[in-house]
């Protein structure tokens, strides 16, 4: 297989077309089915030509003259040129396994950029926040290697993550001690990477490489998704909800109601809070949890915990019961009210029932409901029959809260063995 890693194709382009380039090409890195961007830093006023080349074709991919372009069949409905009647840059969508190879902008013949396109076969890990993952590598390394002389590299998007060279590990921002490898696996051909409580943003493409030549293992790539920690709720009226912060530094709540208006709830930096006005009173931080006290029905909805730039950490879906909301007390009082005067006027109706049960519900209904000039019949019990569900929702017990989970969701992360770091791993607690 002809693999050519960046600084490869680097060379190669450097040889091929060094005198137009300049030595400048783009590696680009997609996987098959996802969108490549080839974004050139340049303005075309003129004939416009995209080429695509492998070591064994050369096709024109787009030749626009003035604002009259035109595709190749393979390439028609997958590519489109950026918006703007000077743009260089193209996208192509989606990427099929045999797009792999070079693409080339020329303007008036002139040399623009230059892309060297990676197709790779998707290999996705998902995981919730803040577990511990391993992203999977293999490689026929050689069984009797001394750890002196093993060499790995996993980047993330074209930067490094975790480089092991000469027995010592060097690490790429963001991943100091929470990535390992371990070099009695590297010895059994398996150059996976853990990573300690992933974060939202160590979501990415991840490749890995050994050997000093930088060959690459098997998945050349891996994609990291990190989705939301997923919580639901059931409450009861005058709980308290705990919603847990994952010790991050500086956090932010919303909730969003049924009327789906997602609104600020608070924001946290370590134990002290800053929230609005209807919630200060509520919350505190407790062992690194957000707890509002007191729930009442209009907390059911979703509260959503964010971590930075709007990368949300968890959903927790609550849902309250055993009283109305709060503003519906007036309303409910009267209802309850109307309903015990029903229920006082039925015991009548029972008791003089026999003799003058007409008679009786036409007065009692009146005496309620004076402006009413149509008399009705038995109106007292047609009230009691839709009030008997529910008749004091204010002093039901309060129970001990049950809080379900979704059950963890079960990936292709492997278990944890910590002993392993300890014998022969590299990456946790070494330094550079
Ligand atoms: C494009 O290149 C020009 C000239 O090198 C530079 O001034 C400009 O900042 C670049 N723009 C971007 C978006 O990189
Ligand atoms: C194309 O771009 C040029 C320069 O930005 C502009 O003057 C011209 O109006 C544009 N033409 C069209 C059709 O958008
Ligand atoms: C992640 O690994 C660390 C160290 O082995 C362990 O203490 C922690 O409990 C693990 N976390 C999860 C969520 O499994
Ligand atoms: C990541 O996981 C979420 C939830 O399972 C899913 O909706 C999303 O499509 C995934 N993204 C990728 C890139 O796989
Ligand atoms: C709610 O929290 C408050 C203060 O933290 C505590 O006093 C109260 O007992 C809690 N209520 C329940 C139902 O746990
Ligand atoms: C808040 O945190 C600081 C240091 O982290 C600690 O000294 C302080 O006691 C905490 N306050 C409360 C109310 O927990
Ligand atoms: C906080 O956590 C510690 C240890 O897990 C526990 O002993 C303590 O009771 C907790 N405090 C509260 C208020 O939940």
């Amino acid at each position: 297989m002809k693999l050519l890693h960046p600084s490869e194709s680097l060379l190669y382009l450097l040889l091929t077309f060094g005198p137009f380039l300049g030595g400048l090409s783009i590696p680009v890195a997609v996987n098959i089915g996802d969108s490549a961007i080839f974004t050139c830093n340049a303005t075309c006023n003129g004939h416009l030509l995209w080429t695509f080349h492998t070591n064994n074709e050369n096709l024109d991919v787009i030749k626009c003259v003035q604002e009259t372009c035109t595709k190749r069949d393979n390439f028609k409905t997958r590519v489109s040129l950026k918006p703007g009647n000077i743009s260089t840059s193209l996208a192509l969508y989606p990427v099929l396994y045999n797009d792999e190879g070079w693409y080339t902008v020329k303007c008036d013949s002139a040399f623009l950029c230059n892309f060297h396109l990676e197709a790779l076969v998707p290999t996705t890990v998902s995981t919730s926040v803040y577990r511990n993952v391993t992203l999977p590598c293999y490689a026929r390394t050689e069984k009797q290697i001394t750890d002196d002389a093993v060499y790995i590299l996993w980047k993330k998007d074209d930067r490094t993550v975790l480089q092991v060279q000469k027995g010592i590990a060097t690490y790429g921002s963001g991943f100091t001690g929470r990535v390992s490898v371990s070099l009695c696996h590297y010895k059994e051909g398996d150059l996976s990477l853990n990573i300690f409580r992933v974060t939202p943003s160590d979501k990415g493409l991840y490749r890995c490489y050994h050997r000093t030549t930088e060959e690459q293992g098997y998945p050349g790539a891996v994609t990291l998704n990190v989705t939301a920690d997923q919580k639901i709720f059931a409450k009861n009226f005058g709980e308290n909800l705990s919603l847990d912060l994952f010790g991050s530094e500086h956090v932010k709540v919303t909730f969003t109601g049924h009327d789906a208006d997602e609104t600020p709830v608070c924001s946290v930096t370590g134990n002290q809070t800053t929230c609005s006005s209807e919630y200060t009173h509520r919350v505190s931080v407790i062992n690194d949890s957000l707890v509002l006290r007191e729930l009442t029905s209009t907390d059911t909805g979703t509260f959503t915990v964010k971590k930075g730039m709007d990368e949300v950490i968890s959903v927790n879906t609550v849902t309250v019961e055993g009283v109305t909301q709060r503003h519906h007390y007036i309303p409910l009082s009267v209802l309850i009210g109307f309903f015990f005067i029903c229920l006082f006027l039925c015991w009548q109706c029972h008791r003089q029932s026999q003799a003058q049960q007409h008679r009786c519900s036409y007065s009692a209904m009146q005496s309620v409901v004076n402006m009413n000039p149509e008399p009705m019949r038995e109106p007292a019990c047609i009230g009691l029959s839709q009030q008997e569900t529910n008749p004091e929702p204010e002093v039901r017990p309060r129970t001990p809260v049950e809080e379900t989970m979704p059950e963890p969701v079960r990936t292709t992360e492997k278990e944890d063995n910590t002993e392993e770091y300890i014998i022969c791993g590299i990456g946790i607690g070494e330094t550079i």
